[in-house]
């Protein structure tokens, strides 16, 4: 591909895995530490990117909070929905900080609080969408959710960077996990990861991947 944005991923998760309750309802996994860790890296990059399901669950603002940063810069909030479902009172959609929508070429029009790009037919194309957003001067990304996002940029070989928060919870059961979507079913296609760095916070441990991609 063209040149594209560097992507980080970061996500909390539980002890086993989840990243929330069993059918997707929100649970505060970070502890205040973690929260001001992922805050500052917010802070640090272009944009900050989710799934529609992310906003669907748990309609975060995906803004910078002063209260961890001082003169917050807010990026830009980027949201992949290919049918543009997006409601139109979704807070990411406010107007805290510039957000694009990247949907598809077969989804309808509509008015919304936000730029529309089309990638793909039917499903959003993520490597056009990461090209497009470079060429808006976009060249630092952090992909916070949820996993079936997470899982579509591991599998694309799309992803520079991995930070995970392990809080010291379990949640058990059939609960959302950190990567989604269809999985391997083949040892030759699980994601290999390098471990960078590991550390203990209150609350858990921070852990710092980078991919091992071929
Ligand atoms: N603990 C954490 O750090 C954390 C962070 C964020 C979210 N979460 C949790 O994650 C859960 C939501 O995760 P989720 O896996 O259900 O959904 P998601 O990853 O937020 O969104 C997935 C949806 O994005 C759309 N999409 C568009 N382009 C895509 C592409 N190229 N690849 C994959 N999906 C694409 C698809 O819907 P369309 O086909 O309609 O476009 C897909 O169903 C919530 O329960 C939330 O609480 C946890």
């Amino acid at each position: 591909m063209k040149m594209r944005p560097k992507v980080i991923i970061n996500a909390a998760m539980s002890v086993d895995g989840k990243i929330a309750l069993r059918g997707g309802r929100r649970i505060k996994i970070s502890s205040e530490e973690d929260f001001c860790r992922v805050h500052q890296l917010r802070n640090r990059v272009d944009a900050i990117l989710v799934g529609i399901n992310t906003v669907l669950k748990d309609d975060p603002r995906l803004t910078v909070k002063e209260k961890f940063v001082k003169n917050p810069k807010n990026p830009v909030r980027v949201i992949l929905d290919s049918k543009l479902r997006i409601p139109s009172n979704a807070r990411v959609l406010d107007n805290k900080a510039p957000t694009i929508v990247i949907t598809t070429e077969s989804a309808g029009k509509r008015e919304i609080n936000a730029e529309i790009i089309r990638c793909g037919k039917h499903h959003v194309d993520l490597r056009c969408a990461l090209e497009k957003l470079y060429r808006r001067g976009i060249k630092s990304i952090l992909v916070e959710g949820g996993g079936t996002i997470i899982y579509s940029f591991l599998k694309e070989k799309l992803v520079d960077e991995l930070w995970i928060f392990v809080g010291s919870i379990v949640i058990g059961g059939g609960a959302p996990t950190l990567a989604e979507g269809m999985g391997a079913s083949e040892e030759e296609d699980v994601i290999l990861l390098k471990l960078l760095k590991c550390e203990i916070i209150e609350g858990g441990i921070v852990l710092q991947y980078g991919v091992l991609y071929d």
